[in-house]
């Protein structure tokens, strides 16, 4: 069968860590694209949390082989692979969170838009799944580009009466981490020490993203040279990656660590911790566009509140303003596409 589960092994695992009396509520966290570059170590990731019980690993194939193997790691959650369109439906019922990592990666000289096509016929198949089998689950949106993928969503779960606001979230966590990264290298910081905090608002996709090194804490004292060259390092990361792999894909294994912790705080929220905040890309009523990135308060329903940029400096204010036509564009594009498609 296609279904693998964990062995009862793992089940009294979990009653000897008391998870399953109550001092963490029952979770469902489904993958959808768990095969894939992102997929497999984003699975690997979900099953080391506590907070999830139940792992459901979706791909259109391959997902028997990962479900197998990351099964057996003894940790809480019991693990289901589903495979194909038939058991879609199977792997979203229940579901607290989907995490999105499906579609195709970028390859040297393409940019994020370049994916439009392909990636937005798949989200909107997956989202129009999540409609029927799990509305009112918190959607955790990975497939570029994020900055058109999730306008889609949106529109999908608007045709389908489901939509509510509180619960979509286009992952821009991965652009946090890296800022953070490399703010801690220039700033001689130690960045694990998990003092470096800062925001990254806008959108996921080359001069969209706007890091607001301003708010950077701890405070440093870099050179203006030094913030452009980090803030176009941040918006150039992905690219960097995928010049790197030369052709074999984009950003997986730093991305599966970003979508965990995004995922993470997600549940965090759910289950009613404090002040979780962190940044992603939802709707949004900071500037003018419909959907932008900034730093969200998490809770119960999800969005609990979408927080203000806070003070930019001149630099900052004139990479928002850059970055406000072509964001508004791949909004509008995903928009497009939803209605027509
Ligand atoms: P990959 O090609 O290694 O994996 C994609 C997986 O999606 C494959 O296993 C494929 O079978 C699966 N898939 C395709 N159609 C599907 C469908 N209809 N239903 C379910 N699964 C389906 O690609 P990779 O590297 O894992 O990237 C996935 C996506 O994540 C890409 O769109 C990529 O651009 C995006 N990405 C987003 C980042 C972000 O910061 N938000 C960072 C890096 C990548």
């Amino acid at each position: 069968s296609i279904v693998r589960r964990s062995s009862t092994a793992g089940a009294s695992y979990v009653s000897r860590r008391g998870f399953a009396s109550g001092s963490a509520p029952e979770r469902k966290v489904a993958v959808l694209g768990a095969a894939g570059g992102i997929g497999q170590p984003l699975s690997l990731l979900m099953k080391l949390n506590p907070l999830v019980s139940s792992l459901s690993l979706y791909d259109i194939a391959g997902t028997p082989g990962v479900a197998a193997d990351v099964s057996h790691i003894n940790t809480r959650s019991e693990v289901a692979g589903f495979a194909g369109e038939e058991q879609l439906g199977q792997a979203l019922e229940g579901a607290d969170v989907v995490i999105i990592p499906a579609g195709v990666p970028r390859k040297p000289g393409m940019t994020r838009d370049d994916l439009f096509n392909i990636n937005a016929g798949i989200v909107k198949s997956l989202c129009t799944a999540i409609a029927k089998y799990c509305p009112n689950a918190l959607v955790n949106m990975i497939s570029n580009p994020v900055n058109s993928t999730v306008p889609i969503a949106a529109e999908v779960f608007k045709k389908a009466g489901t939509y509510d606001e509180k619960k979509l979230f286009g992952v821009t966590m991965l652009d946090v981490v890296r800022a953070k990264t490399f703010y801690a290298g220039k700033a001689k910081v130690n960045v694990a020490g998990a003092q470096v905090n800062l925001p990254v608002v806008g959108g996921h996709a080359g001069i969209t993203i706007l890091p607001l090194f301003s708010q950077a804490t701890p405070k440093a004292n870099l050179s203006d040279e030094e913030i452009v060259a980090l803030t176009k390092r941040t918006q150039d990361g992905g690219t960097e990656v995928v010049e790197a792999k030369a052709g074999k894909g984009s950003a997986t294994l730093s991305m599966a660590y970003a979508g965990a912790i995004f995922a993470d705080a997600c549940l965090k929220g759910l289950n009613g911790v404090p002040d979780v905040v962190e940044c992603a890309f939802v709707q949004s009523n900071v500037t003018e566009l419909p959907f932008f990135a900034s730093k969200v308060r998490l809770g119960k329903n999800g969005v609990e509140e979408v927080l203000g940029l806070g003070p930019l400096n001149d630099y900052e204010k004139q990479g928002l303003e850059a970055l406000k036509p072509e964001l508004l564009s791949s909004i509008e594009k995903g928009i497009k596409f939803a209605k027509e498609n």
